[in-house]
């Protein structure tokens, strides 16, 4: 039997999101929380805290981590690994954060965010609303605001709170809002056709498909307008011109009509690469720009794109795995539908072990693109780690 969360929203999601990830993560260091930043201990330890550490089990195993990194004497660590696919060298920073703290402390930011909405669109129709707020909040993993503001505190310094802030979180609100209206719209029998969806029924199985179709609609929207009221009105137009050419036709929309067109066709890797880019790859790319856009260091653009481009092909290559391996528990949205779909996918192209070599591989080179970040870029490897180690 299906197991629907209904009632229990955000808080079961991402209690089932922390007990998932705790499961299969064996292979990373069990070090609580370390916020990344170019400041001293003392700072680190206040930013820790406001990251949400349990103090009592993070504290001595942080003095640790301090000592072996202060024994090193260096702002970076770059580490050999013998198991990197080809060669690669894999950047290990030398503070190690927490996926799941990261996710859960900026999924709250965005969460009060929303909890603006009904206030500012109360004019508009009452069911259009409840159909935005029950996509919005139903308690998705927030991986791409967590990769703007992270990518947004590297770039400032290590300062979380520092200038842009409100540009920051007000991006991060617009992404999500642009992620959730592609997957209300993914869902719809006319695409993906799925009834499940963040552990609750899909938007139109609830709503109908008029309004899950207008309630997309309106995330679109409203993800402009809020990004064009409360940003740095000097960072909006970088900062819409992003989202919109991450959304748009050569990004997340593109590609999504690309996936359609190909299905029942076999594609070539290149293609289906072009395919994850442009569907999965764009938005997630952009989340990490977005960041250095806030903090009006554009300087760190091409590092960010980097970054971004390989975690975002990893992503993609992900959910097409854990949508053979997983289940709809796991996932909150079904599995092994791809297959009878006719999508193109990793595992259809390459098999199930080459795909996951590959995410890895992906993982690598998007870790190794940020050393010259040396410990700012903590939080940022934490979440790319957590997208190819998830299992939902
Ligand atoms: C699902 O994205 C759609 C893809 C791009 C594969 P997520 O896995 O980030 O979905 P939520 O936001 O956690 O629900
Ligand atoms: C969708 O990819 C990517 C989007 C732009 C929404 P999928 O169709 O594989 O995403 P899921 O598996 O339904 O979340
Ligand atoms: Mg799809
Ligand atoms: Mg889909
Ligand atoms: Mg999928």
């Amino acid at each position: 039997m299906m197991k629907y969360f209904h009632e229990a929203d955000c808080d079961a999601r991402s209690s089932s999101l922390e007990r998932n990830f705790s499961a299969s993560r064996s292979n990373v260091p069990q070090i609580d929380v370390l916020a990344g930043a170019t400041q001293g201990w003392g700072a680190e330890f206040g930013k820790m805290l406001r990251h949400g550490a349990r103090i009592g089990s993070a504290a001595p195993r942080v003095a640790i981590a301090t000592s072996e990194y202060e024994a090193q004497g260096a702002g970076t660590r770059s580490s050999p690994r013998k198991d990197a696919p080809g060669g690669q060298f894999r950047y290990d920073p030398p503070f190690i954060m927490d996926a799941v703290s990261i996710l859960k402390n900026h999924g709250e930011a965005v969460k009060a965010y929303f909890g603006t909405l009904r206030g500012r669109y109360s004019d508009a129709p009452p069911r259009l609303l409840d159909a935005i707020e029950y996509s919005l909040t139903a308690g998705g993993k927030r991986v791409r605001p967590a990769l703007i503001l992270e990518s947004f505190t590297a770039c400032a310094g290590g300062r979380p709170e520092g200038p842009g802030r409100a540009s920051a979180l007000a991006a991060a609100a617009a992404m999500e809002l642009i992620h959730t209206f592609s997957l209300v719209h993914d869902d719809l029998p006319a695409m993906d056709d799925d009834d499940l969806r963040r552990g609750r029924p899909t938007n139109h199985k609830v709503f109908g498909e008029a309004m899950a179709i207008l309630a997309g609609d309106a995330m679109v929207t409203i993800a402009f307008e809020i990004l064009a009221i409360d940003a740095d009105p000097l960072a909006v137009p970088a900062l819409v011109r992003e989202l919109a050419s991450s959304s748009g036709p050569q990004g997340m929309i593109g590609g999504q009509v690309l996936d359609i067109d190909g299905e029942n066709q076999q594609l070539s890797l290149p293609e289906l690469q072009r395919i994850h880019r442009m569907k999965t790859g764009a938005l997630l790319t952009a989340s990490c720009r977005l960041g250095a856009i806030a903090a009006r260091q554009e300087v760190h653009l091409p590092l960010m794109t980097d970054f971004g481009r390989h975690l975002g092909l990893a992503f993609q290559i992900v959910d097409d795995v854990l949508d053979v391996t997983s289940t709809p528990e796991q996932m909150g949205k079904a599995t092994k539908k791809d297959a009878g779909k006719g999508k193109n996918t990793y595992p259809s192209l390459m098999g199930l072990e080459a795909s996951q070599r590959e995410a890895e591989h992906q993982l690598n080179a998007a870790l190794a693109s940020l050393k010259p970040l040396g410990k700012a870029g903590a939080g940022l490897a934490a979440l790319g780690k957590f997208v190819v180690e998830r299992n939902n």
